[in-house]
């Protein structure tokens, strides 16, 4: 058995924060974000919460795959930026949905996040523990977002993908996915909770990064983990019809491709609109995919995420919707 894609949902704050507003909160300018990033614009979440985000793509995935919330085994939420610590952001999308079949759990892989569910979810399928999975990317990264250092606020944004995996008869594909440890000082986040969180500098209670060494590292990792997924499979890079890589910056996108030998234009992105919404990025661009009507039946897509950990993974999988 093997986990295909029958529904997807995403959900985006109202609330707009452009280039140009933000340059008058910190030292920077719309060409400047635009150049270095491709970002103009990202959602901000206001009344929306983390859950509130979730929930809503989630029931909005559950309606595309014409599935009740009750039917639902599992749920899966990839986030780094839960209301709460206690309970987990899974159990409380339960709630909302009404899934009370459902076991319920987060996943923390940050940018990775989402891509890691996907996996955890095939696994769980592959092993018959479990037939209908909803997983979801939901960040609120206004949040953790240090707004008086230019150097990451010009970069993330809020809002929330799902898609909902159903068992079913068909080919498994073979995973990629990786951690680096050691890395982990390039991109960090201390919890407000701690202990000693008074006695330390502010700054460490939001993302804090070394941009060009994350940068390098992504620009790098991206082409070899999909040639790694690829050469698995034994399936072409030619073969493939999109990449949907998490929605960091334009230029690593544009370096991936260039280092892979394919035009860009199988390299769709929408971070201009919403900025890096960690988790929530691969979702969010499968939704709109899904629903512009640019993913058909048959197409072969390969989802890449990277991010703080460092980790960094590839999935292979085949449209059926
Ligand atoms: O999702 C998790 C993974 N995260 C990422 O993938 C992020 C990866 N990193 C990046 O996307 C890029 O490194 C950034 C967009 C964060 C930064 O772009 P960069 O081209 O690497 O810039 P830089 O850090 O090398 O800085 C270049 C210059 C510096 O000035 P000097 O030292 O050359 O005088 C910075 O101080 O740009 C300056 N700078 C800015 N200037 C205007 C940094 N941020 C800004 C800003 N506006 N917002």
């Amino acid at each position: 058995m093997t986990g295909v894609i029958c529904g997807t949902g995403s959900y985006v704050p109202t609330q707009i924060l452009d280039n140009h507003r933000l340059s008058e909160l910190v030292e920077t300018s719309d060409e400047w974000i635009r150049e270095r990033t491709g970002v103009i614009r990202r959602h901000i979440a206001t009344e929306e919460t983390t859950v509130s985000m979730a929930a809503e793509a989630g029931r909005r995935a559950l309606k595309d795959a014409g599935m009740d919330s009750k039917e639902v085994e599992m749920i899966l939420v990839s986030t780094i930026s839960s209301n709460v610590i206690l309970p987990c952001a899974a159990c409380e999308v339960q709630k909302i949905l009404g899934a009370e079949h459902a076991v319920c759990f987060d996943l923390n892989a940050a940018c990775s996040g989402f891509l890691f569910a996907y996996q955890t979810a095939q696994a769980y399928i592959a092993a018959g523990m479990y037939r209908k999975i909803l997983v979801i990317g939901s960040e609120s990264l206004s949040d953790l977002t240090n707004w008086k250092d230019r150097s990451t606020c010009i970069l993330f944004g809020d809002g929330a993908g799902a898609a909902v995996l159903k068992a079913a008869k068909g080919r498994t594909f073979i995973s990629a996915a990786h951690s680096d440890g050691n890395s982990a000082e390039a991109l960090t986040c201390s919890s407000r909770h701690r202990r000693d969180w008074k006695d330390r500098p502010e700054e460490e209670t939001y993302m804090q990064m070394d941009g060009r060494r994350v940068f390098q590292f992504a620009v790098k990792k991206v082409p070899e983990v999909v040639t790694e997924l690829l050469d698995a499979n034994q399936v072409k890079a030619e073969e493939i019809d999109y990449f949907l890589l998490h929605q960091a910056n334009r230029r690593i996108v544009e370096s991936a491709a260039k280092r892979m030998g394919l035009g860009i234009e199988k390299f769709p992105m929408n971070l201009q609109e919403y900025g890096n919404t960690s988790s929530a990025s691969i979702p969010i661009l499968m939704d709109e995919l899904r629903r512009n009507g640019t993913l058909k039946k048959g197409q072969k897509l390969v989802l890449a995420g990277f991010g703080a950990g460092l980790s960094w993974g590839a999935s292979l999988l085949e449209w059926q919707l």
